[in-house]
C-alpha cells in the first residue's frame, strides 16, 4: 500500500480548493483506500471546507496541514497552534525545505514543532534533504526530498533515492519513508519498484484533483 500526499503550498482559494473535492466526490468510487491512502494538505485557510466536503461526500482521503507552530496555545500571532488543528487534520507536513530556506526555519525549532504535533496526538511527516538527517522521536513519515528536485522537473535519479532512504532505514527503520521533487504522471513510473519507497509527496501535480487522482492509480496498478 502506498501513501500519496498532495502537497497544496501556497495555492487554492477556499471555492477552488471545494472544486478540487467536488471532483474527488464525482470520482471517489475510484479512490481505493485500500491500495493507496491519499494525504491532502491544503492552506490553513481551506482547512475547513476541505473538511467539510470530505465529511459531507464521505470521500476517502486525509487531510494535512503544511506547518504548525512550535510553541503551545498562546500568544505568538501569526502562528496556528497543534492543539487548533487536533479537529481537522491527522497529519502535519513539517520541516519542508521551502520553510527552511525562506522562512530560516532550523533543526531546533523544527524538533519543537514535532514535539507540538505529537503531544497533539497528530502524524508527522518529516522532510529531509539527505541521508544525514535527524529524525525526531515520534515521526511517522519521513520524506526525503532534495531541493534540485522540487519544483524543477527533474526528479532525483532513483538508484540516488533507494541509496539515501535504505541509509535513512537503517537508522530510523521503524518510519515509512516516501519521496518528493517532481513526482508526477511522467516521472512516477520509475519509483514504483523501489522497494524502500512507500508513497510520494507530490507538489504540482497534486494540484489538478484528475492528475492527483492519476497520480493514485499509477500507484495502485503497481502495488
Ligand atoms: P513538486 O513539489 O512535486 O512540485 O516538485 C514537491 C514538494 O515540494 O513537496
Amino acid at each position: 500500500m502506498k501513501i500519496l500526499a498532495a502537497n497544496w503550498k501556497s495555492h487554492k482559494t477556499i471555492t477552488e480548493t471545494k472544486d478540487f473535492f467536488a471532483v474527488l466526490a464525482e470520482r471517489k468510487a475510484h479512490i481505493l483506500p485500500s491500495s493507496v491512502h491519499m494525504i491532502i494538505c491544503p492552506s490553513f485557510p481551506s482547512l475547513v471546507i476541505a473538511r467539510d466536503e470530505m465529511k459531507k461526500h464521505e470521500i476517502p482521503v486525509a487531510l494535512g496541514a503544511q506547518d504548525v507552530s512550535p510553541f503551545p496555545e498562546g500568544a505568538y500571532t501569526g502562528e496556528v497552534a497543534a492543539t487548533q488543528l487536533q479537529d481537522l487534520v491527522e497529519y502535519i507536513i513539517i520541516g519542508h525545505s521551502e520553510r527552511r530556506d525562506y522562512f530560516e526555519e532550523l533543526d531546533h525549532m523544527i524538533e519543537m514543532k514535532v514535539k507540538q504535533a505529537k503531544d497533539a496526538g497528530l502524524k508527522v511527516i518529516l522532510c529531509v534533504q539527505d541521508e544525514d538527517a535527524t529524525v525526531y522521536d515520534g515521526v511517522d513519515i519521513v520524506a526525503y526530498e532534495p531541493v534540485s528536485a522540487i519544483g524543477t522537473g527533474n526528479p532525483d535519479d532513483p538508484e540516488n533515492v533507494q541509496r539515501v532512504l535504505s541509509a535513512l532505514q537503517s537508522r530510523y527503520p521503524s518510519v515509512t519513508y516516501l519521496y518528493g521533487g517532481s513526482v508526477n504522471s511522467n516521472t512516477i513510473a520509475q519509483f514504483l519498484s523501489i522497494n524502500e519507497i512507500g508513497g510520494f509527496l507530490v507538489g504540482g501535480a497534486s494540484l489538478d484533483a484528475d492528475s492527483f487522482l492519476q497520480l493514485a492509480e499509477l500507484c495502485d496498478t503497481k502495488s
